[in-house]
């Protein structure tokens, strides 16, 4: 806790110092999310649970990223509770139709109430052999149909311990944002070995890799770099997400185990909010 308040204090009198020289850019000027990956878990009660307890935020951008089959329920359930929650998919296929037995489309999930999409999360690199190639393929569909895609990255364990973080980051970027020449899409840091652990990056070290990142962002697309929303995965809870909010490249996160029930979830969003209300 202490650093948290620490870092939090640095970015103020970095801030206030910025502004005050008059040509600095504040930090935090990217647009802030609070994700949240449901997974294969849920249903339809706990879907309603959910959402009757869930508070929005008007600070911080609140998406939620159920299974398929609780898109819609969740959809009128958002309306009728009038909160501000996005919708979000967990994973879409690159056609815009046709013969893929078990596949969901971009226009199905917009029909079902989705402005989001997960795509490139590494459980399906590991088990549904998604490479670089049909990353991109997804991203490019996603964007061409008004979609934003939220394109996951990250080193696995033995990546990391070989030292190869920043050439993996790299493959994945260039790979997944081939012939993109568009800012409307977000970036997920996601170490592999940090999901679903426990073990979170401290978030010196995500920091580390999200500047890393942003730096490979800039070869690829120029200036517009800094627009790009980075969010950091792995382990995030309602103890630990104030610290990565007083990262200066840390624009949000993206929340697995703990966004599954309305409570951690929601002093997680408020951790953000709070930091937003008091730049
Ligand atoms: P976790 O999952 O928060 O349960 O670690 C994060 C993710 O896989 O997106």
């Amino acid at each position: 806790m202490e650093h948290s308040i620490e870092n939090y204090i640095k970015n103020l009198v970095r801030d206030t110092i910025g502004q005050a020289l008059g040509g600095l850019q504040l930090q935090k000027d990217r647009q802030t999310y609070v994700v949240g990956n449901w997974k294969m878990n849920n249903n339809f009660s706990g879907t309603a649970e959910f959402f009757q307890e869930i508070n929005s935020s008007n600070n911080v951008s609140v998406v939620v990223c159920p299974p398929t089959h609780l898109l819609y329920p969740a959809q009128l359930l958002i309306k009728q509770q009038k909160k501000s929650i996005a919708l979000g998919g967990q994973n879409v296929h690159w056609a815009d139709r046709g013969a893929y037995t078990g596949e969901t489309s971009t226009s199905m999930l917009q029909e079902m109430g989705c402005e989001y999409v997960i795509i490139g999360h590494s459980e399906r690199r590991q088990y549904a052999g998604e490479n670089d190639e049909m990353i991109n393929m997804k991203v490019k569909q996603a964007i061409k149909s008004g979609l934003t895609p939220i394109v996951c990255i990250g080193e696995t364990l033995e990546e990391k311990n070989l030292l190869q973080t920043e050439q993996v980051l790299k493959t994945q970027l260039f790979g997944a944002l081939k012939e993109i020449d568009s800012s409307q899409f977000i970036i997920a840091y996601e170490p592999v070995w940090a999901i679903g652990t426990g073990q979170s990056a401290s978030p010196e070290l995500a920091q580390q890799s999200h500047a890393y990142i942003r730096s490979v962002i800039t070869q690829i697309m120029g200036q517009d770099a800094d627009t790009i929303s980075i969010l950091y995965g792995g382990s995030v809870n309602e103890k630990n997400a104030a610290d990565f909010y007083a990262m200066e490249d840390i624009d949000g996160v993206l929340v697995g185990g703990a966004s599954l029930k309305a409570k951690p979830f929601d002093e997680i969003i408020a951790a953000f909010a709070k930091g937003e209300q008091n730049l």
